[in-house]
């Protein structure tokens, strides 16, 4: 079960603490921030509280994708405030990664950044499909993004001034894949050397890919994990059954997990952002304890295909 590891203010600048945290991290354990580490000027938090998401069909959350700046699912918003989003956005993922690069040096010269999000609604009572669920205890997996066996890092901050944000945490990855990984409900994928018609769907899929078709490359890892991910959602058992920890993350702090490890759900509180950044296999200090290699290790294949890691 996740341990909550405090990053204390002095510590921030300490270069000895820095593969410390990583491995914290990779051991499944939630870096914690007090106080958010970085400044936050009060008129863009004034900004975002001051948003309410009304209206949208299905009430997502705002995505800022720092490759091409640009902002999605924001809705009933003026051009001028639609381009004050854009950037405070835009000054919350440098500030975040800058944080980042610092504490978490070893891995910050391979990462990948990812999306950030901005997340107006209150979580509790929030009416979304069950696979779309916050407050369903999940591992988190990118239907159109795979990872091939990379990790998901996500750094969050509560930016609600009065109300904490609550979070669950259950089993890590490893216990859960043990747990029900191979049964029925939740098959092991096949390895990638494994079958002639597996590659061979593979290579059709490149292929098609390549050619400009809206198909998602896959691993078998990516698949496993996007199963494993909508398996306990919908595994009303396990929600109710299995050991829990429940976390408070205050106003103004900040916390960091690896979220397809760490199983969570955020069971209550409203206005938070967070930065997702992809740490490449390669790049952790404990491979052997990230989700891929555990995958790999039960059973005994290889569930990342180079072919797809080259486009
Ligand atoms: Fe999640």
């Amino acid at each position: 079960m996740a341990q909550l590891i405090t990053v204390e203010e002095a510590n921030l600048q300490q270069i000895d603490y820095h593969q410390r945290y990583c491995e914290e991290l990779e051991k499944g354990n939630i870096l914690f921030f007090p106080k958010c580490p970085f400044d936050f000027p009060q008129e863009e938090l004034d900004f975002l509280l001051s948003q309410k998401q009304t209206g949208a069909a299905n009430r997502k959350n705002i995505a800022y994708k720092p490759q091409s700046n640009k902002i999605t699912n924001v809705v009933a918003l003026s051009e001028e405030q639609r381009m004050k989003m854009l950037d405070i956005m835009q000054s919350y993922s440098r500030k975040t990664m800058d944080l980042l690069a610092h504490l978490l040096a070893p891995y910050a010269d391979k990462w990948k950044l990812d999306y950030a999000s901005f997340r107006p609604f209150q979580e509790k009572g929030r009416q979304l499909r069950t696979r779309a669920r916050n407050d369903l205890l999940h591992v988190d997996s990118f239907p159109s993004r795979p990872v091939h066996g990379d990790r998901i890092l996500r750094f969050f901050t509560n930016i609600n001034p009065l109300e904490k944000r609550h979070w669950i945490t259950s089993d890590p990855f490893e216990t859960l894949a043990e747990l029900f990984g191979g049964t029925n409900k939740l098959p092991f994928p096949q390895g990638v050397h494994e079958t002639f018609s597996g590659r061979l769907i593979r290579a059709l899929k490149k292929s098609a890919h390549k050619l400009g078709l809206p198909i998602t490359l896959r691993s078998p890892y990516d698949s496993f994990m996007l199963n494993l991910h909508n398996f306990l959602k919908e595994n009303e058992e396990f929600q109710e059954i299995c050991s829990k920890d429940y976390w408070e993350f205050p106003p103004h702090s900040c916390w960091a997990v690896f979220t397809d490890q760490v199983s969570h759900a955020a069971i209550s509180g409203q206005y938070a952002l967070e930065q997702t950044v992809i740490i490449p296999r390669l790049s952790l200090i404990i491979p052997e304890a990230a989700p891929v290699s555990i995958l790999e290790k039960i059973t005994k294949s290889s569930m990342v295909d180079s072919l797809f890691l080259a486009h």
